[in-house]
């Protein structure tokens, strides 16, 4: 039983296809459905160990792209040239510093951060690492900008999603063919960023939201 749920199709597809982890085809799917990533963008990509989503931005973005990864833990896999990576605790890591090593305001923020723990506090918990992300959104992400964030359902979830609408202009909950259907996780997906000190002369077009 353990063995079929550890080794579905999506681990073997992993394997085949040189994915460091199977949740690079969560991802994939969101981006097919979603358009999340565009050529040339600044991604910021927070609990990106052990690197599977850098494997699949890395190439969406381009050469003329980067994507800049954080996570408690060190990336070990090796990635292409566009890809830097950073050890820090999303809680402490100055916001600042990854716009700096990315050049420019990130136009996509992703985050497949999950707690440490796992049982009756990891919604509550996982809520918290996504306000955190709200409340440094201001210094990361451009105006019109996507965020694609990781949450544990339950009773604060409304609440989370009724906080990102104070933000975008579209948020929708998305769980992805990949994500495990004993799992309760979802992703919000949140379009066109309205930033707080909004420039339009560094405004990126928006993208499809509505695939
Ligand atoms: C499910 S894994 C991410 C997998 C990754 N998306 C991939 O495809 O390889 C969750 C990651 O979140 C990281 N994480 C949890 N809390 C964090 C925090 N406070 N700051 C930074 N990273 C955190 C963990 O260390 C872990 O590596």
């Amino acid at each position: 039983m353990a063995k079929r749920i550890l080794h579905d199709e999506y681990f073997r597809k992993a394997k085949q296809e040189g994915y460091v982890a199977r949740s690079a085809y969560k991802l994939l799917q969101i981006q097919q459905a979603k358009s999340v990533i565009r050529k040339g963008d600044r991604v910021l990509d927070l609990g990106c160990a052990p690197g599977a989503w850098l494997q699949v931005s890395s190439p969406l973005v381009g050469p003329r792209g980067r994507v800049i990864g954080l996570d408690l833990q060190d990336v070990r896999h090796p990635m292409p040239d566009n890809v830097r990576t950073f050890v820090g605790d999303v809680f402490e890591y100055p916001p600042e510093d990854l716009v700096e090593a990315a050049g420019r305001g990130f136009g996509t923020v992703l985050s497949d951060m999950a707690p440490k723990t796992t049982g009756f506090n990891e919604h509550e918990l996982s809520v918290r690492l996504c306000d955190r992300i709200l409340e440094t959104l201001p210094t990361l992400l451009r105006h019109n900008g996507v965020l694609v964030m990781k949450v544990f359902e339950g009773a604060e979830y409304p609440g989370l999603l009724k906080r990102c609408q104070r933000h975008f202009g579209k948020v929708k909950g998305f769980k992805p063919k990949a994500s495990r259907d004993v799992s309760r996780e979802m992703y919000v997906i949140a379009h066109y960023y309205r930033h707080p000190d909004r420039r339009d002369d560094d405004t990126p077009k928006p993208r499809d939201a509505d695939a």
